[in-house]
């Protein structure tokens, strides 16, 4: 066991790109999870994560997106935080990384930040058995909609890599996580821990599918300021199947 405050030595904004940045030459998707939650736990308050969110947080949560090929979330975030395009370009880039939506219903709002507060069309992962109706109205409104057979994370990444979005940074929601999860898609974990108890019923980072999926992570960061706990886990690649 080992004591790891106090801390000793602050990160300049090139020292903390270098310590979250992706693994070179990736030939394939790299699933990358951020999250917020609180001490106890909480995923939300107030059924959004801004409240549990922190400059600490902000400032990790927009250089991950700087890093990222393409930020991808459930369809329940992007309506739950009304998601619009990201704003500043990939690092060596012109253009910022687009936001990928997994939707099965198409149901988003073609009049929506995501559609109108953009510098890049989004993509709409979506079924083929969704209404064509409302796969039209999102294409009309600029987004590049994708009628896959299934929203399984292997067809949702296989599409990405198809495209060369490599760099993949998932903001969530809980029940895009779970499936992530369920299918051992997660490569990465970096949650912040904010200081705060909100009990109540909000929800935890992953939910469903039934049953349970357990992955070993190891711990890979853990920074702090302000009492704000910033932890990066990945695949544990050296860890043994657990049965
Ligand atoms: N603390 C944080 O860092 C954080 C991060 C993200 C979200 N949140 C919070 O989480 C809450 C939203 O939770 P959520 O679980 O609803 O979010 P979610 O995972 O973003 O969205 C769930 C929706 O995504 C679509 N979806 C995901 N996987 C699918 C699949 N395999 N097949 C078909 N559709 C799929 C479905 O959309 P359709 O209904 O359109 O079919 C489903 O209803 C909000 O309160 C938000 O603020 C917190």
């Amino acid at each position: 066991m080992r004591m790891l405050l106090p801390l000793d030595r602050d990160l300049d904004d090139a020292q903390l790109a270098a310590r979250y940045a992706y693994p070179e030459d990736l030939g394939a998707p790299f699933v990358r999870v951020c999250f917020v939650a609180s001490a106890d736990g909480a995923v939300s308050s107030g059924g959004r994560s801004e409240g549990l969110s922190s400059p600490a947080d902000r400032r990790v949560f927009r250089l991950l997106r700087r890093l990222a090929d393409v930020i991808l979330v459930g369809a329940g975030t992007a309506r739950a935080e009304d998601y619009r395009g990201a704003r500043r370009p990939t690092t060596g880039r012109d253009t910022p990384p687009p936001i990928a939506v997994v939707t099965g219903s198409a149901r988003l709002d073609p009049a929506g930040r995501l559609f109108t507060d953009t510098r890049v069309p989004p993509i709409v992962l979506t079924l083929a058995a969704a209404p064509a109706e409302r796969r039209d109205r999102l294409t009309a409104a600029g987004a590049d909609v994708v009628a896959l057979d299934r929203l399984t994370p292997d067809a949702v990444l296989g599409e990405l890599g198809r495209r060369g979005l490599h760099r993949v940074l998932c903001e969530g929601g809980p029940t895009l996580l779970g499936e992530l999860v369920a299918a051992d898609a997660v490569d990465e974990l970096c949650l912040t821990v904010a200081p705060l108890l909100v009990g109540g019923r909000a929800g935890r980072i992953a939910t469903g599918p039934d049953g349970e999926h357990l992955h070993r992570l190891e711990l890979a960061d853990v920074l702090q300021e302000d009492g704000v706990l910033l932890l990066r886990y990945r695949r544990d690649i050296r860890a043994t199947p657990i049965e």
